[in-house]
């Protein structure tokens, strides 16, 4: 049986990427609502409404596991979800705890990009509210990343002056990590990186993500058996989009290349 992933868009290929990393013997189902992405920018209802179909249709493919590639349909559906469905559900929320960790002893701030939906939800601020006791944590929204990433739009220049607009407001030399809690901008991690002074850190939530779905594999059993010598490995991660588009089944298997590329993983 296979693992079934999803996001609005490209945004879960950086966690599907890390658990094809992980999880070699795994073969991966993932959807991609292109109906109606970003979800970032929606109402909780409408983001509700368009995951509780597009769960529907991932389960058809008959998966052991369910992950939430996706920091806004998490913090908006994954409590719901659990209730309505009985296989294992891995949601992400942004890597605030960890953040705020790496910090501790540095007095740095912490400041956390995500879509507008996400820093707009109760459980991120309770999320903040329950780690952070020193109020060291600020956050961003940055919609336009989402649709860069989208188009497959990785041009320096561009980029570098759009970042620089966003975060000219900030004193950068306080902060001593980013978060990157939607998992589209991984895709933007060797920009920023470059971009951001040295001392900073950036951190997003698929390793986390990756280890505990492991984790609820292996305590259920669920795990697949290796590969055997000589078999092949090929097809297995199946992509899908809810507007059945060929074109963007051929983007998301380009978007799973480069993002690759970028981390130095050959698959
Ligand atoms: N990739 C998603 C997330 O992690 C959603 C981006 C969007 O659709 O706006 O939040």
């Amino acid at each position: 049986m296979k693992i079934g992933f999803f996001d609005s868009g490209l945004g879960g290929i950086t966690v599907l990427s890390e658990a094809l990393r992980r999880l070699p013997n795994e073969s991966f189902v993932y959807m991609a609502d292109t109906l109606h992405a970003p979800y970032g920018t929606k109402t909780p209802q409408e983001v509700r409404g368009y995951v509780k179909t597009l769960v529907q249709t991932i389960l058809k493919e008959e998966v052991k596991a369910l992950v939430i590639a996706c920091n806004t349909a998490t913090s908006i559906a994954v409590a719901e979800l659990r209730r309505e469905y009985s296989i294992p559900i891995i949601g992400m929320e942004p890597a605030v705890k960890p953040a705020v960790e790496m910090n501790r002893a540095n007095g740095k701030r912490v400041l956390v990009l995500a879509t507008s939906l996400t820093l707009k939800q109760s459980g991120y601020a309770a999320l903040v509210s329950r780690v952070d006791d020193h109020g060291s944590v600020d956050s961003l929204p940055l919609p336009e990343l989402v649709q860069y990433c989208e188009q497959l739009n990785f041009d320096r220049t561009e980029l570098f002056e759009y970042f620089n607009r966003k975060l000219s407001s900030f004193n950068l030399d306080i902060y001593g990590t980013v978060v990157l809690g939607c998992t589209h901008y991984p895709f933007y991690k060797e920009i920023l990186k470059e971009l951001l002074p040295s001392h900073i850190q950036l951190i997003d939530g698929s390793q986390g993500t990756v280890r505990r779905l492991k984790q609820v594999l292996s305590e259920r059993n669920l795990l697949a058996s290796p590969v055997k010598a000589g078999q092949s490995q090929e097809g297995h991660v199946t992509f899908l989009c809810s507007s059945q588009d060929e074109a963007y089944v051929h983007k998301m298997e380009r978007a799973l290349e480069i993002y690759a590329e970028h981390e130095k993983i050959y698959l």
